[in-house]
């Protein structure tokens, strides 16, 4: 199911996020602050909400455009903020390779908000309700 997947590899990347942060601090060495910025909030922050989205909006989660965008979005990330860290330190050859992996996060984005506006025709609030209840029945 596409949510726990995201929900998973968003974890994933809080681990790294997060000891990335530790090691930066520990070291005094900020050069991979953007790096850092990034790999937790479109890593950790982006694919959390998608999941969340995907756990409220189903018939989301079961389109063509969310595939897409699953796959599109977690092939490219990784490839952006290795290229970016590398841009950092200096290898401007990687710019191309960046520059792709960037277009491809954001077409990537494209397809999910694309997605939204073709599947999502229940009501927020009515979703809400039906995962309230789902959990209600699960804790009792
Ligand atoms: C164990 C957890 C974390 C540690 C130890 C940590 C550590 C750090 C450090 C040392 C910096 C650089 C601060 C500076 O240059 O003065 C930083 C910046 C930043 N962190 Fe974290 N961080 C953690 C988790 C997170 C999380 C979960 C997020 C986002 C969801 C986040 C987002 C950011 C952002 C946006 C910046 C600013 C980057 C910039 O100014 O270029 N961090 N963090």
């Amino acid at each position: 199911m596409l949510a726990i997947r995201c929900i998973r590899i968003a974890g994933v990347y809080l681990l790294i996020g997060m000891a990335m942060g530790i090691v930066m601090g520990a070291t005094e060495n900020f050069a991979l602050r953007p790096v850092h910025a990034h790999l937790n909030l479109l890593g950790w922050v982006g694919l959390a909400l998608a999941a969340c989205v995907f756990r409220l909006w189903p018939e989301v989660a079961d389109s063509r455009l969310a595939r897409a965008f699953f796959w599109g979005y977690n092939l490219t990330l990784p490839v952006l903020l290795v290229a970016l860290g590398l841009f950092l330190y200096g290898h401007v050859g990687i710019l191309p390779v960046l520059a792709v992996a960037e277009f491809g996060v954001f077409g990537s984005v494209c397809l999910f908000v694309a997605s939204l506006f073709r599947c999502s025709r229940v009501p927020l609030d009515q979703r809400v309700g039906q995962v309230g209840v789902a959990l209600s029945r699960a804790a009792s």
